[in-house]
Protein backbone atom coordinates (compact mmCIF):
# COMPACT_ATOMS: atom_id res chain seq x y z
CA UNK A 1 0.00 0.00 0.00
CA UNK A 2 1.49 3.37 -1.07
CA UNK A 3 -0.40 5.36 1.73
CA UNK A 4 -2.48 4.42 4.73
CA UNK A 5 -5.40 7.50 5.09
CA UNK A 6 -7.43 7.33 8.30
CA UNK A 7 -11.20 9.01 6.99
CA UNK A 8 -13.29 9.94 10.17
CA UNK A 9 -17.23 9.97 9.59
CA UNK A 10 -16.98 7.44 6.83
CA UNK A 11 -20.44 5.95 7.58
CA UNK A 12 -22.34 8.78 7.35
CA UNK A 13 -23.80 11.00 4.14
CA UNK A 14 -20.44 12.33 2.66
CA UNK A 15 -18.51 10.43 4.20
CA UNK A 16 -19.78 6.89 2.90
CA UNK A 17 -19.39 8.52 -0.63
CA UNK A 18 -15.77 9.62 0.05
CA UNK A 19 -15.15 6.19 0.96
CA UNK A 20 -16.52 4.51 -1.88
CA UNK A 21 -14.54 6.63 -3.96
CA UNK A 22 -11.24 6.60 -2.59
CA UNK A 23 -11.61 2.48 -2.27
CA UNK A 24 -12.22 2.13 -6.17
CA UNK A 25 -10.38 4.83 -7.46
CA UNK A 26 -6.91 3.75 -5.38
CA UNK A 27 -6.75 0.36 -4.96
CA UNK A 28 -3.09 0.96 -3.43
CA UNK A 29 -4.08 3.35 -1.09
CA UNK A 30 -5.26 1.64 2.49
CA UNK A 31 -8.72 3.55 3.85
CA UNK A 32 -9.55 3.07 7.67
CA UNK A 33 -13.36 4.37 7.91
CA UNK A 34 -13.23 5.33 11.71
CA UNK A 35 -16.75 5.87 12.58
CA UNK A 36 -19.02 5.80 16.79
CA UNK A 37 -21.95 4.92 14.26
CA UNK A 38 -24.08 7.51 16.20
CA UNK A 39 -27.65 7.58 14.44
CA UNK A 40 -26.16 9.10 11.57
CA UNK A 41 -23.82 6.19 10.65
CA UNK A 42 -24.95 2.98 9.10
CA UNK A 43 -22.26 0.43 7.71
CA UNK A 44 -25.47 -0.09 4.75
CA UNK A 45 -23.77 2.81 3.64
CA UNK A 46 -20.60 0.46 2.46
CA UNK A 47 -21.98 -2.97 2.09
CA UNK A 48 -20.44 -2.47 -1.76
CA UNK A 49 -16.94 -2.21 -0.42
CA UNK A 50 -16.71 -3.61 3.29
CA UNK A 51 -14.81 -6.70 1.42
CA UNK A 52 -12.69 -4.91 -0.71
CA UNK A 53 -9.22 -5.62 0.37
CA UNK A 54 -7.94 -2.12 1.02
CA UNK A 55 -10.40 -1.04 3.11
CA UNK A 56 -10.79 -1.45 6.69
CA UNK A 57 -13.83 0.05 8.99
CA UNK A 58 -12.84 0.91 13.29
CA UNK A 59 -15.70 1.93 15.39
CA UNK A 60 -14.18 4.47 18.07
CA UNK A 61 -15.18 8.50 19.33
CA UNK A 62 -13.10 10.98 18.04
CA UNK A 63 -13.21 12.62 21.66
CA UNK A 64 -11.65 9.38 23.38
CA UNK A 65 -8.24 10.81 23.61
CA UNK A 66 -6.21 7.45 24.58
CA UNK A 67 -8.01 5.55 21.57
CA UNK A 68 -7.28 7.90 18.88
CA UNK A 69 -3.87 8.25 20.28
CA UNK A 70 -3.41 4.95 20.08
CA UNK A 71 -5.15 4.32 16.73
CA UNK A 72 -2.39 6.72 15.32
CA UNK A 73 -0.07 4.98 16.71
CA UNK A 74 -1.03 1.19 14.97
CA UNK A 75 -1.61 2.92 12.05
CA UNK A 76 1.10 5.03 11.44
CA UNK A 77 -1.19 7.01 8.98
CA UNK A 78 -0.21 9.22 6.10
CA UNK A 79 -3.16 11.22 6.00
CA UNK A 80 -6.46 12.00 7.60
CA UNK A 81 -10.10 13.10 5.93
CA UNK A 82 -11.77 14.57 8.71
CA UNK A 83 -15.65 14.11 8.18
CA UNK A 84 -17.27 13.10 11.37
CA UNK A 85 -19.17 15.29 13.08
CA UNK A 86 -22.91 16.46 14.90
CA UNK A 87 -24.16 17.72 11.84
CA UNK A 88 -27.63 19.17 12.21
CA UNK A 89 -28.52 22.59 13.00
CA UNK A 90 -32.11 20.94 14.97
CA UNK A 91 -30.28 18.86 16.55
CA UNK A 92 -27.73 21.30 17.87
CA UNK A 93 -30.29 23.95 19.17
CA UNK A 94 -31.55 20.63 21.32
CA UNK A 95 -28.16 19.49 22.34
CA UNK A 96 -25.48 21.67 21.84
CA UNK A 97 -22.89 20.49 23.84
CA UNK A 98 -23.08 16.99 21.70
CA UNK A 99 -21.40 19.35 18.96
CA UNK A 100 -19.04 21.04 21.09
CA UNK A 101 -17.66 17.79 22.10
CA UNK A 102 -17.73 15.96 18.81
CA UNK A 103 -16.91 18.70 16.68
CA UNK A 104 -14.29 20.77 18.73
CA UNK A 105 -12.75 18.77 21.16
CA UNK A 106 -12.81 15.50 18.88
CA UNK A 107 -11.32 17.54 16.38
CA UNK A 108 -8.70 18.93 18.60
CA UNK A 109 -8.33 15.25 19.44
CA UNK A 110 -7.34 14.34 16.08
CA UNK A 111 -4.82 17.31 15.22
CA UNK A 112 -3.39 16.82 18.68
CA UNK A 113 -2.68 12.94 17.89
CA UNK A 114 -1.31 13.72 14.15
CA UNK A 115 1.11 16.12 15.28
CA UNK A 116 2.51 14.12 17.88
CA UNK A 117 2.28 10.99 15.65
CA UNK A 118 4.23 12.70 12.91
CA UNK A 119 6.64 13.99 15.62
CA UNK A 120 7.45 17.02 13.48
CA UNK A 121 8.43 15.18 10.29
CA UNK A 122 5.50 16.45 7.93
CA UNK A 123 6.90 15.51 4.31
CA UNK A 124 3.71 13.68 2.59
CA UNK A 125 2.09 14.18 5.10
CA UNK A 126 -1.71 15.27 5.41
CA UNK A 127 -4.80 16.82 7.42
CA UNK A 128 -7.58 17.47 5.33
CA UNK A 129 -10.34 18.95 7.28
CA UNK A 130 -14.26 19.07 5.66
CA UNK A 131 -16.44 21.80 6.56
CA UNK A 132 -19.58 23.74 5.76
CA UNK A 133 -20.51 27.11 4.01
CA UNK A 134 -22.37 27.47 7.62
CA UNK A 135 -19.46 28.94 9.48
CA UNK A 136 -19.63 32.28 6.64
CA UNK A 137 -22.61 33.54 8.72
CA UNK A 138 -26.12 34.38 6.76
CA UNK A 139 -26.12 36.45 3.51
CA UNK A 140 -28.56 38.78 2.52
CA UNK A 141 -30.29 39.11 -1.06
CA UNK A 142 -27.14 39.35 -2.76
CA UNK A 143 -23.50 38.70 -2.33
CA UNK A 144 -21.90 34.85 -2.05
CA UNK A 145 -19.17 33.66 0.22
CA UNK A 146 -15.68 33.64 -0.92
CA UNK A 147 -12.54 31.97 0.92
CA UNK A 148 -11.86 35.88 2.53
CA UNK A 149 -15.28 36.24 3.93
CA UNK A 150 -15.14 36.53 7.84
CA UNK A 151 -16.55 33.67 10.13
CA UNK A 152 -20.09 34.93 11.42
CA UNK A 153 -21.44 31.41 12.28
CA UNK A 154 -24.83 31.70 13.84
CA UNK A 155 -25.89 28.49 15.23
CA UNK A 156 -24.27 25.79 17.71
CA UNK A 157 -23.61 23.65 15.05
CA UNK A 158 -22.11 26.27 12.80
CA UNK A 159 -20.51 28.04 15.59
CA UNK A 160 -18.85 24.45 16.87
CA UNK A 161 -17.87 23.96 12.83
CA UNK A 162 -16.43 27.44 12.87
CA UNK A 163 -14.09 26.48 15.94
CA UNK A 164 -13.08 23.70 15.05
CA UNK A 165 -11.61 25.48 11.63
CA UNK A 166 -9.73 27.99 13.36
CA UNK A 167 -8.15 24.84 15.24
CA UNK A 168 -7.12 23.47 12.00
CA UNK A 169 -5.52 26.71 10.89
CA UNK A 170 -4.09 27.22 14.17
CA UNK A 171 -2.30 24.26 14.27
CA UNK A 172 -0.74 24.93 10.57
CA UNK A 173 0.30 28.50 11.54
CA UNK A 174 1.80 27.30 14.98
CA UNK A 175 3.07 23.94 14.57
CA UNK A 176 3.89 23.75 10.47
CA UNK A 177 0.96 20.80 10.56
CA UNK A 178 0.35 20.52 7.33
CA UNK A 179 -3.23 21.12 6.68
CA UNK A 180 -5.88 21.89 3.88
CA UNK A 181 -9.86 22.93 4.33
CA UNK A 182 -12.85 23.13 2.12
CA UNK A 183 -16.15 24.10 3.28
CA UNK A 184 -18.98 22.90 1.22
CA UNK A 185 -22.48 24.03 0.63
CA UNK A 186 -25.41 21.82 1.33
CA UNK A 187 -25.14 18.45 0.16
CA UNK A 188 -27.83 16.24 -1.30
CA UNK A 189 -27.71 12.44 -2.65
CA UNK A 190 -28.36 9.00 -1.80
CA UNK A 191 -27.67 7.68 1.63
CA UNK A 192 -28.50 10.95 3.72
CA UNK A 193 -29.85 10.77 6.73
CA UNK A 194 -33.80 11.57 7.22
CA UNK A 195 -33.58 14.55 9.03
CA UNK A 196 -32.31 16.70 6.65
CA UNK A 197 -34.79 18.54 4.13
CA UNK A 198 -34.51 16.43 0.61
CA UNK A 199 -34.82 13.03 2.20
CA UNK A 200 -37.07 13.73 4.95
CA UNK A 201 -39.22 15.13 2.68
CA UNK A 202 -38.73 12.40 0.07
CA UNK A 203 -39.97 10.00 2.96
CA UNK A 204 -42.78 11.88 3.94
CA UNK A 205 -44.38 12.28 0.31
CA UNK A 206 -44.00 8.58 0.04
CA UNK A 207 -45.40 8.24 3.03
CA UNK A 208 -48.12 11.11 2.50
CA UNK A 209 -47.43 12.65 5.72
CA UNK A 210 -47.23 16.87 6.23
CA UNK A 211 -44.35 18.04 4.66
CA UNK A 212 -43.02 20.63 7.82
CA UNK A 213 -41.93 24.06 5.87
CA UNK A 214 -40.48 26.21 8.63
CA UNK A 215 -41.39 29.62 8.37
CA UNK A 216 -42.66 31.10 5.18
CA UNK A 217 -40.38 28.83 2.98
CA UNK A 218 -38.08 31.56 1.57
CA UNK A 219 -34.63 30.50 2.88
CA UNK A 220 -32.47 29.80 0.34
CA UNK A 221 -29.55 26.81 0.46
CA UNK A 222 -27.05 26.11 -2.78
CA UNK A 223 -27.35 22.43 -3.45
CA UNK A 224 -24.71 20.51 -4.57
CA UNK A 225 -25.09 16.57 -5.52
CA UNK A 226 -23.15 15.04 -2.67
CA UNK A 227 -20.71 12.72 -5.28
CA UNK A 228 -19.58 16.19 -6.46
CA UNK A 229 -18.52 17.24 -3.19
CA UNK A 230 -16.67 13.49 -3.21
CA UNK A 231 -14.93 14.74 -6.27
CA UNK A 232 -13.90 17.75 -4.92
CA UNK A 233 -12.34 16.65 -1.89
CA UNK A 234 -10.60 14.12 -4.06
CA UNK A 235 -9.12 16.70 -6.32
CA UNK A 236 -8.28 18.90 -2.98
CA UNK A 237 -6.12 16.47 -1.19
CA UNK A 238 -4.11 15.12 -3.93
CA UNK A 239 -3.64 19.19 -5.64
CA UNK A 240 -4.02 21.63 -2.83
CA UNK A 241 -1.50 24.08 -1.68
CA UNK A 242 -0.66 23.29 2.25
CA UNK A 243 -2.90 25.55 4.55
CA UNK A 244 -5.67 26.30 2.07
CA UNK A 245 -8.71 26.48 2.30
CA UNK A 246 -11.30 26.06 -0.67
CA UNK A 247 -15.07 26.84 -1.11
CA UNK A 248 -17.37 24.34 -2.83
CA UNK A 249 -20.94 24.85 -4.28
CA UNK A 250 -22.97 23.98 -7.00
CA UNK A 251 -23.83 27.52 -8.22
CA UNK A 252 -27.63 26.48 -7.58
CA UNK A 253 -29.76 28.58 -5.42
CA UNK A 254 -32.90 27.75 -4.58
CA UNK A 255 -35.94 29.02 -1.47
CA UNK A 256 -37.00 26.08 0.34
CA UNK A 257 -40.41 26.61 -1.35
CA UNK A 258 -39.49 26.38 -4.53
CA UNK A 259 -37.17 22.81 -4.32
CA UNK A 260 -39.86 21.64 -1.98
CA UNK A 261 -42.50 22.09 -5.35
CA UNK A 262 -39.72 20.45 -7.45
CA UNK A 263 -39.68 17.46 -4.99
CA UNK A 264 -43.28 17.28 -4.99
CA UNK A 265 -43.70 17.35 -8.90
CA UNK A 266 -41.13 14.85 -9.36
CA UNK A 267 -42.73 12.32 -6.93
CA UNK A 268 -46.07 12.95 -8.39
CA UNK A 269 -45.13 11.64 -11.49
CA UNK A 270 -43.03 8.96 -9.75
CA UNK A 271 -45.95 7.54 -7.81
CA UNK A 272 -48.05 7.52 -10.57
CA UNK A 273 -50.14 10.79 -8.64
CA UNK A 274 -52.23 12.99 -10.07
CA UNK A 275 -50.11 16.46 -10.82
CA UNK A 276 -50.57 19.02 -7.29
CA UNK A 277 -51.61 16.04 -5.09
CA UNK A 278 -48.09 15.76 -3.15
CA UNK A 279 -48.37 19.79 -3.00
CA UNK A 280 -51.25 19.62 -0.58
CA UNK A 281 -48.70 17.58 1.75
CA UNK A 282 -47.15 21.49 2.03
CA UNK A 283 -47.57 22.57 5.96
CA UNK A 284 -46.27 25.61 7.06
CA UNK A 285 -44.80 25.39 10.60
CA UNK A 286 -43.08 27.43 13.51
CA UNK A 287 -39.73 28.31 11.84
CA UNK A 288 -36.13 27.40 13.22
CA UNK A 289 -35.10 29.38 16.09
CA UNK A 290 -31.62 31.49 14.51
CA UNK A 291 -32.68 30.11 10.55
CA UNK A 292 -30.09 31.54 8.35
CA UNK A 293 -31.64 33.42 5.44
CA UNK A 294 -29.51 32.82 2.59
CA UNK A 295 -25.98 30.49 1.40
CA UNK A 296 -24.59 31.23 -1.49
CA UNK A 297 -20.76 29.92 -2.48
CA UNK A 298 -18.58 31.23 -4.60
CA UNK A 299 -16.32 27.89 -5.69
CA UNK A 300 -14.00 30.18 -8.74
CA UNK A 301 -11.15 29.78 -6.65
CA UNK A 302 -11.56 25.81 -6.93
CA UNK A 303 -12.64 25.87 -10.72
CA UNK A 304 -9.33 28.17 -11.26
CA UNK A 305 -7.01 26.75 -9.42
CA UNK A 306 -7.52 22.80 -9.43
CA UNK A 307 -10.15 22.77 -12.39
CA UNK A 308 -13.30 21.43 -10.58
CA UNK A 309 -16.75 21.99 -11.89
CA UNK A 310 -20.36 20.34 -10.43
CA UNK A 311 -20.54 17.33 -13.30
CA UNK A 312 -24.92 17.31 -13.34
CA UNK A 313 -27.17 19.95 -13.25
CA UNK A 314 -29.74 20.33 -10.63
CA UNK A 315 -32.71 18.79 -11.93
CA UNK A 316 -31.15 15.05 -13.16
CA UNK A 317 -29.51 15.08 -9.74
CA UNK A 318 -32.63 15.06 -7.91
CA UNK A 319 -34.41 12.82 -10.58
CA UNK A 320 -31.38 10.07 -9.64
CA UNK A 321 -31.70 11.20 -5.59
CA UNK A 322 -35.32 10.53 -5.61
CA UNK A 323 -35.11 7.07 -7.64
CA UNK A 324 -32.43 5.72 -5.24
CA UNK A 325 -34.64 6.53 -2.14
CA UNK A 326 -37.40 4.91 -3.79
CA UNK A 327 -35.49 1.62 -5.02
CA UNK A 328 -34.03 1.47 -1.49
CA UNK A 329 -37.30 1.08 0.63
CA UNK A 330 -35.62 -1.09 3.22
CA UNK A 331 -32.44 1.49 3.92
CA UNK A 332 -35.21 3.67 4.38
CA UNK A 333 -37.24 1.84 6.82
CA UNK A 334 -34.38 0.62 8.83
CA UNK A 335 -33.45 3.79 9.68
CA UNK A 336 -37.15 5.35 10.33
CA UNK A 337 -38.05 2.58 12.61
CA UNK A 338 -36.47 2.39 16.35
CA UNK A 339 -35.44 5.92 17.75
CA UNK A 340 -36.33 8.10 14.51
CA UNK A 341 -39.89 8.23 15.88
CA UNK A 342 -38.91 9.59 18.71
CA UNK A 343 -36.51 11.96 17.44
CA UNK A 344 -39.38 12.69 14.61
CA UNK A 345 -42.30 13.62 17.55
CA UNK A 346 -39.56 15.89 19.83
CA UNK A 347 -38.81 17.80 16.91
CA UNK A 348 -42.31 18.20 14.53
CA UNK A 349 -45.05 17.32 17.21
CA UNK A 350 -45.02 21.12 18.96
CA UNK A 351 -44.28 23.23 15.51
P1 LIG B 1 -23.55 12.75 8.87
O1 LIG B 1 -24.23 13.23 10.13
O2 LIG B 1 -24.35 12.04 7.84
O3 LIG B 1 -22.34 11.78 9.27
C1 LIG B 1 -21.48 12.04 10.34
C2 LIG B 1 -20.73 10.75 10.67
O4 LIG B 1 -19.84 11.03 11.75
C3 LIG B 1 -21.65 9.62 11.13
O5 LIG B 1 -21.30 8.43 10.46
C4 LIG B 1 -21.39 9.52 12.62
O6 LIG B 1 -21.55 8.22 13.14
C5 LIG B 1 -19.93 9.99 12.71
N1 LIG B 1 -19.62 10.54 14.03
C6 LIG B 1 -20.35 11.46 14.74
N2 LIG B 1 -19.76 11.69 15.92
C7 LIG B 1 -18.62 10.94 15.96
C8 LIG B 1 -17.59 10.76 16.91
N3 LIG B 1 -17.62 11.42 18.08
N4 LIG B 1 -16.57 9.93 16.62
C9 LIG B 1 -16.54 9.26 15.45
N5 LIG B 1 -17.51 9.37 14.50
C10 LIG B 1 -18.54 10.20 14.75
O7 LIG B 1 -22.85 14.03 8.28
P2 LIG B 1 -22.55 14.44 6.77
O8 LIG B 1 -23.71 15.20 6.25
O9 LIG B 1 -22.05 13.27 6.02
O10 LIG B 1 -21.36 15.49 6.99
C11 LIG B 1 -20.00 15.05 7.02
C12 LIG B 1 -19.10 16.26 7.22
O11 LIG B 1 -19.32 17.20 6.16
C13 LIG B 1 -19.38 17.02 8.51
O12 LIG B 1 -18.14 17.42 9.05
C14 LIG B 1 -20.22 18.21 8.08
O13 LIG B 1 -20.02 19.32 8.95
C15 LIG B 1 -19.65 18.47 6.69
N6 LIG B 1 -20.59 19.09 5.73
C16 LIG B 1 -21.84 18.58 5.52
C17 LIG B 1 -22.69 19.15 4.58
C18 LIG B 1 -24.06 18.58 4.27
O14 LIG B 1 -24.82 19.17 3.49
N7 LIG B 1 -24.45 17.44 4.82
C19 LIG B 1 -22.26 20.27 3.85
C20 LIG B 1 -20.97 20.77 4.09
C21 LIG B 1 -20.14 20.17 5.02
P1 LIG C 1 -31.34 21.17 6.44
O1 LIG C 1 -31.46 20.06 5.45
O2 LIG C 1 -31.56 20.89 7.88
O3 LIG C 1 -29.91 21.86 6.18
P2 LIG C 1 -29.27 23.23 6.80
O4 LIG C 1 -30.14 23.73 7.89
O5 LIG C 1 -27.96 22.75 7.32
O6 LIG C 1 -29.16 24.16 5.66
O7 LIG C 1 -32.38 22.31 6.04
C1 LIG C 1 -32.36 22.91 4.75
C2 LIG C 1 -33.39 24.03 4.76
O8 LIG C 1 -34.71 23.46 4.90
C3 LIG C 1 -33.22 24.99 5.94
O9 LIG C 1 -33.51 26.32 5.50
C4 LIG C 1 -34.28 24.53 6.93
C5 LIG C 1 -35.38 23.97 6.05
N1 LIG C 1 -36.16 22.85 6.64
C6 LIG C 1 -37.56 22.91 6.68
O10 LIG C 1 -38.19 23.88 6.23
N2 LIG C 1 -38.24 21.86 7.25
C7 LIG C 1 -37.60 20.77 7.76
O11 LIG C 1 -38.28 19.85 8.28
C8 LIG C 1 -36.17 20.72 7.70
C9 LIG C 1 -35.41 19.53 8.25
C10 LIG C 1 -35.49 21.78 7.11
Amino acid sequence: MSKTILITGGAGFIGSHLVRLMVNKYPDYKVVNLDKLTYAGNLANLTDVKNNANYEFVKGDIVDTDFINDLFKQYQFDAVIHLAAESHVDRSIESPMDFIMTNIVGTANLLNAAKFNWNNNFDGKLFYHVSTDEVYGSLGETGMFLETTSYDPRSPYSSSKASSDHLVRAYFHTYGLPVVISNCSNNYGSHQFPEKLIPLFINNIKNNKPLPVYGKGENIRDWLWVNDHARAIDLIFHKAKLGETYNIGGHNEWTNIDLIKVLCKVMDKKLGRENGESEKLITYVTDRAGHDMRYAIDATKLKDELGWEPSLQFEEGIEKTIDWYLANEEWMNNITSGDYQKYYDSQYSNR
